[in-house]
């Protein structure tokens, strides 16, 4: 199966308080993105369409190998992700989408997530376990509900999907609409999504805590 990774890059990483976009903020020298794509092609993807900042084309360009394509990304995630989608060929089986901000995902991931769509899967998560008590809270932060825990799951990237199956999910859905991952887009279109185990090695980096902790991982 012919399947195409995408790495969304296009987010402005304020949070992280870095003066680039989080996706070129170096760990251990290498770019973000460029930590992103070399999980996915070790893992087994055959191409990779990354969507960036218009503002910083050719900085990524220039930090990434020659082959992988580039497309301008939107104001959110979501858009992002629907610009690359546009890049897909369609000859493509499985669609993989990966946050340029998880860098140290393990290959293996990627090719349990692969394998789950060979299998048959049309969407396919990595997760882990929630070990901390998980509430729920209102407006004014009082606790309404705690949730059991054994059900809850944390989930990373890369997601997989059956690339026909992402692309209707994502024709159907409001232009304007705000997802926080892909499967989130599947669901509303009533489709399954599975799950295969994630990693904690693909934790994403938001505030520069993680990354000084991703720094750590790749110094040991
Ligand atoms: O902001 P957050 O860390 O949740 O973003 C997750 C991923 O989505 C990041 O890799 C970021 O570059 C990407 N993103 C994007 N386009 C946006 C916002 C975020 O590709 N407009």
């Amino acid at each position: 199966m012919f399947a195409v990774g995408i790495v969304a890059a296009a987010g402005s990483g304020l949070r992280l308080g870095a003066d680039r976009p989080k996706a070129l903020v170096p760990l251990a020298a290498r770019p973000l993105v460029a930590w992103a794509v070399a999980t996915l092609v070790d893992g087994g993807v055959d191409e990779v369409v990354v969507a960036v900042p218009a503002a910083e084309h050719d900085q990524f360009a220039a930090v990434l190998p020659d082959g992988v394509r580039l497309v301008e990304g939107g104001a959110t995630r979501t858009a992002s992700v629907r610009a690359a989608l546009g890049a897909v060929p369609d000859g493509a089986g499985a669609v993989l989408v990966h946050d340029a901000a998880r860098p140290l995902t393990p290959p293996a991931v990627v090719a349990r997530v692969l394998d789950a769509l060979a299998a048959g899967a049309l969407a396919v998560v990595p997760v882990l376990p929630v070990v901390d008590t998980t509430v729920v809270v209102d407006g004014q932060g009082t606790v309404t509900a705690a949730p059991d825990r054994g059900t809850l799951r944390r989930v990373q990237t890369p997601q997989g999907f059956d690339r026909a199956t992402l692309v209707a999910a994502y024709a159907a859905l409001d232009d304007t609409a705000e997802l926080t991952d892909d499967a989130a887009v599947v669901r509303a279109h009533g489709v399954p999504v599975t799950t295969v185990a994630g990693d904690e090695r693909a934790a994403k980096v938001t505030v520069a805590h993680d990354l000084a902790l991703a720094e750590l991982q790749v110094s040991r």
